[in-house]
């Protein structure tokens, strides 16, 4: 009996077989989108986009063709033991769609610690609670970065040039070393949220705060991207 359905299936798994080799060319057409989002959640987030996948879908509805990834990282408490993970495979991720996609243009959204993750890697990192220093991503490096979005980075600096939101004069619980913070390379592609009280990028005392950023600012993140999506202005130009 049992002989008999496993013939009787043979032939849709023969049929399955014939048709893949055109299934997996489509794949790899697929796996070289226009614009590619690599996004990182916030700590204690499961593996995903997590909160700020609103912003990334609703930027891949707005530009036809683009794609996602989640970044593969811990997102967990220490930042020690973890946004170093994610910032060394962030920049992998980066140089595979790079070398894959050399006309494509990538796009960072990150949460949280995930913000954390991807201003540590574009404009250095580490230091004290967070790790050894680390260098920024070069120009030629992250040559396809065309936007970038941060919100309710522990590591948010006030007074930077690509700064957002309410918050004016407070650290972030990890702030960065002020003299990475203006992160001259990549600050005109760069907006970071940060808005007062906040418990982590404003050293506040609101949770609140800290979880709700894409409910106000998704919108115009959004704009900012689509709008650096357009530029075709070389890096350093403001
Ligand atoms: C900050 O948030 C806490 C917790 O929600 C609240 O009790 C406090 O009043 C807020 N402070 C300011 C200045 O808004």
């Amino acid at each position: 009996m049992l002989l008999i359905q496993i013939l009787a299936i043979l032939p849709f798994f023969a049929a399955a077989q014939d048709s893949a080799p055109e299934g997996l060319i489509a794949a790899s057409t697929a796996q070289c989108p226009p614009v590619h989002l690599i996004v990182a959640r916030a700590s204690g987030e499961r593996p995903g986009e997590g909160i700020i996948s609103s912003l990334s879908n609703a930027i891949k509805q707005a530009v036809p063709g683009s794609t996602s990834e989640a970044l593969n990282y811990p997102a967990k408490m220490p930042y020690s033991g973890s946004i170093p993970v994610g910032v060394t495979n962030l920049k992998a991720a980066i140089a595979r769609y790079t070398q894959q996609c050399p006309s494509g243009k990538l796009v960072l959204l990150g949460y949280s610690q995930g913000g954390a993750v991807i201003t540590d890697t574009l404009c250095g990192g580490g230091g004290k609670e967070v790790g050894p220093a680390t260098p920024g991503l070069t120009a030629e490096e992250g040559r396809l970065i065309k936007a970038v979005v941060s919100m309710g980075d522990p590591r948010f600096v006030p007074g930077m040039s690509y700064d957002k939101g309410t918050n004016k004069n407070k650290g972030g619980v990890a702030e960065r070393n002020r003299a990475a913070a203006p992160c001259p390379v990549w600050a005109s592609r760069m907006v970071s949220y940060c808005d007062a009280n906040d418990s982590r990028c404003a050293s506040g005392s609101s949770l609140e705060v800290h979880k709700t950023y894409t409910e106000r600012y998704n919108n115009q993140a959004k704009a900012f991207v689509l709008e650096k999506l357009q530029d075709a202005r070389p890096l350093g130009g403001s």
